[in-house]
């Protein structure tokens, strides 16, 4: 089983959007897919409430003592894929949630004031020796004709950071919402969208990492 944390220091830049549809995507690639909501709003878990569909499982869970049970309990039931859906603003569940990942996603809208959020992520990411194993994705990236300029100024800025730059991105698309709205995913609302497209991209991507990194740990142990 892997553990994706999806952690970031600001509300509102898509944690909750990623982690779910990144769930849906495995789940539709044959993967057992268990999302703990961590935030005490419970976006994902009221998704859930919306969705016919009965899976992934969403697990509410705000106390990130109770991570590592919960983690132990996911993999003993078979659980392949483990996401951490966690809220803004709460550097002590994104902590918790970082040391129980194998890998950590941070998406991120590009914006000055959301930008400078990094230096405490980096901190926490730190803290839980896991900024080699730590990727910022920038979200919610407008179209309009400043999108490129502010793309460009999004990445350089992760990179000045310090930090690990996702080679995927998310752009701010109303498919993106209106399936939240429903309990589906852009990839089950509209499958030949824009969004879709985009939200296999980051899919595609963060299996490929995962198996990369399954790949070192094996190499490891068998070391
Ligand atoms: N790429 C996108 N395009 C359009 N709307 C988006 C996109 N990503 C997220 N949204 C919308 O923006 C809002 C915030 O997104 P989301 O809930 O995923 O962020 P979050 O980081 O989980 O927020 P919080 O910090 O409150 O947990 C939601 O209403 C969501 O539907
Ligand atoms: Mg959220």
């Amino acid at each position: 089983m892997k553990t994706i944390a999806v952690i970031g220091l600001k509300g509102g830049s898509s944690k909750s959007t990623t982690a779910l549809h990144l769930a849906v995507s495995a789940e539709a690639a044959g993967l057992s897919v268990a999302v703990i909501d961590s935030d005490p709003q419970g976006s994902a878990y009221k998704w859930f409430e919306r969705r016919e569909a009965e899976t992934p499982s969403i697990i509410r869970e705000i106390d990130g003592d109770a991570f590592a049970r919960l983690k132990g309990i996911a993999q003993k039931n078979g659980t392949d894929l483990l996401i951490v859906d966690t809220a803004g603003k709460a550097e002590t569940t994104a902590l918790a949630a970082c040391e129980v990942a194998d890998l950590v996603l941070v998406p991120i809208r590009p914006t000055q004031f959301d930008l400078e959020t990094l230096s405490t992520v980096k901190r926490t990411v730190r803290i839980a020796e896991r900024i080699d194993r730590t990727w910022v994705m920038l979200a919610q990236v407008p179209t309009g004709s400043n999108a490129r300029r502010m793309v460009e100024e999004g990445e350089a800025a992760i990179q000045a950071y310090g930090l690990q730059l996702a080679p995927v991105r998310i752009a701010t698309r109303a498919a993106f919402a209106y399936a939240m709205s429903q309990g589906l995913t852009a990839t089950e609302f509209e499958p030949s969208g824009k969004a879709a497209d985009e939200a296999e991209a980051v899919y595609r991507w963060i299996s490929g990492l995962v198996d990369q990194t399954a790949k070192t740990t094996s190499e490891l142990v068998d070391a």
